[in-house]
């Protein structure tokens, strides 16, 4: 607890500089989201919180709050400028996840349940014989019309059905030339068997359900609600459902397997993604630290290399809107010298097939 003359300086401070948000609300933030000298002082460091309260149009439902919160916005500004000072292939940012403790941010943003008896079917590997002379040196499916914009999944631990929907626009944007948004809120409320909704859910059973229940609709028809519903209940209107033949999966720990499937089509991948480092990543190549306890699902639409800094990597699209890392993006290292791959990209990456 701080002590009563702290948080009577601190009040004042806070209270003054409510007064100020006004002029702060447009002032510049640069890349990382604060300066050097932002860090100077409290007076200073209160203003930084008074912005970014504005930046995020946050508000909290008391002063007592208030305090907590900006007890845990200078711990993550600590870490922040700590990890920028030491590591130079990426860097981290004061996003909208600053006032999160690690803790608060794992458990309202992920929401991958790797199931461990996913593995052993005998599905086959459609691009096991592609050679590895022949895979472009870069590919970015972004660039060729198979990625839709940057969503949000928000507080709903429905990464899952994010990771999925962005494979199955893909391969179907591939397939049809038609790029259409479809809906990840008709998976959470209808690809129900092994998934759990905002608790939590695995691409391969969405993509089964996908498969059999005769297609997905679009986002439009079926907009995103950020909670569970009854199947059905969410659709707005009609619309063409958008269907895949079945899905198959990459051979696990197997990166050369990943990059052969990603040539041709965005892949849903899993990571680890809670680490505090990655809560904060705001762009670069990231290299870690991260585990392989895979908690995350993501689509990964490309790769390429860094030719400056001779960085190979994958890009990887997230579901926490376009404010998070590179418009939403991030670049993680491949090439590194773990089978599973960074963060555990390797271990358990799939994709929708889909007959023309
Ligand atoms: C693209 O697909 C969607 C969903 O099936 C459909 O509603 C739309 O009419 C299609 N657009 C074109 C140009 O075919």
């Amino acid at each position: 607890m701080a002590s009563p003359r702290h948080l009577l300086k601190l009040s004042g401070a806070l209270l003054l500089l409510c007064v100020g948000v006004c002029v702060a609300r447009n002032s510049d933030f640069s890349i990382v989201g604060y300066s050097e000298e932002d860090l100077s002082s409290i007076d200073r460091l209160v203003e930084l919180f008074e912005k970014w309260l504005a930046k995020h149009q946050k508000a909290y439902a008391s002063f007592e709050e208030k305090l907590h919160k900006f007890e845990v916005f200078k711990d993550n500004l600590k870490h922040i400028d700590k990890i920028n000072r030491e590591v130079t292939s990426y860097w981290l940012g004061l996003n909208e996840f600053a006032d999160l403790t690690n803790d608060e941010f794992k458990a309202a943003y992920l929401g991958l349940n790797a199931a461990p008896a996913r593995r052993g079917s005998s599905r086959s590997f459609r691009y096991e014989d592609v050679s590895a002379s022949d895979l472009p040196k870069s590919v970015d499916w972004r660039k060729k019309g198979a990625v839709t914009e940057v969503k949000n999944q928000g507080q709903c631990g429905s990464c899952w059905a994010f990771s999925t929907v962005a494979a199955v626009e893909g391969i179907n944007a591939i397939v049809t030339g038609n790029l259409t948004a479809l809906s990840e809120q008709e998976l959470i409320d209808c690809s129900v068997d092994g998934n759990s909704g905002c608790n939590g859910g695995l691409m391969d059973y969405a993509f089964s359900y996908i498969a059999s229940s005769g297609g997905l609709h679009t986002e439009e028809a079926y907009p995103y609600l950020m909670e569970e519903g009854s199947c059905g209940d969410g659709k707005k209107a009609e619309s063409e459902a958008v269907t895949i033949s079945g899905f198959e999966d990459v051979p696990a720990n197997d990166e050369q397997a990943l990059i052969k499937a990603l040539a041709h089509q965005p892949v849903s991948v899993a990571i680890e993604a809670s680490g505090r480092h990655f809560q904060f990543y705001s762009g670069g190549v990231f290299d870690g630290p991260c585990g392989a306890q895979l908690d995350h699902g993501v689509a990964a639409v490309g790769y390429g290399s860094d030719k400056g800094k001779g960085h190979d990597y994958i890009i990887v699209r997230n579901s926490w809107g376009a404010e998070w890392g590179e418009k939403g993006y991030i670049r993680m290292k491949r090439g590194t010298s773990n089978g599973e791959g960074l963060c555990g990209i390797n271990k358990m990456a799939s994709y929708p097939t889909k007959d023309k």
